[in-house]
């Protein structure tokens, strides 16, 4: 019998790039998508939890911030399925890949929220800029466009957020 004939008569994927160049750089979005969800969920959390003098700001702009990281992962897990292969999502999968923490399991204090929200788009700017190299290499434009908008938003991000912390 033919390899995969029972599977699928659908054409193996041939898009350019490599078996091995699309597997690694679905192993790396699969990070990145780990990385935003995390992030999303955090940010959801803190508008519910957030409290004190800047409950009207922080709780608005939390909005802002969960929408837009909601929104995100779609266009990433959807990459993830155009290179062949499977998106995570679950929540076991995404412990496992995410380099953000979960969020605490008690509510930090406003300003609080705010550093870890920092520190977690720093995060995963990080994660995505580690994918650049891979993404060229490959002349995988799309996945490089993709990178430089979720690069473009979370550095905003980080530094609007920053500012919050800063004299
Ligand atoms: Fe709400």
């Amino acid at each position: 019998m033919a390899k995969n004939s029972a599977k699928s008569s659908a054409p193996a994927i041939n898009i350019g790039i490599s078996d091995k160049d699309r597997a690694a750089i679905a192993k790396g979005l699969s990070h990145l998508l780990a990385d935003t969800y995390t992030l999303y969920l955090t940010t959801h959390n803190f508008h519910w939890n957030v409290t004190g003098p800047m409950f009207n700001t922080l709780h608005t702009m939390f909005m802002t911030q969960y929408t837009e990281l909601w929104n995100a992962v779609d266009p990433i897990a959807e990459r993830i399925r155009s290179l062949g292969h499977a998106a995570p999502g679950s929540y076991a999968q995404f412990g496992k890949l995410a380099s953000v923490p979960d969020a605490p399991a008690t509510p930090p204090k406003a300003l609080e929220m705010v550093r870890i929200l920092v520190q977690g788009h720093e995060a995963v700017a990080r994660t995505a800029r580690s994918l650049f190299p891979l993404a060229d290499k490959a002349g995988d434009e799309p996945t490089a466009d993709l990178l430089t908008q979720r690069l473009t938003v979370h550095e905003q991000t980080a530094w609007m957020l920053r500012s919050l912390l800063e004299d």
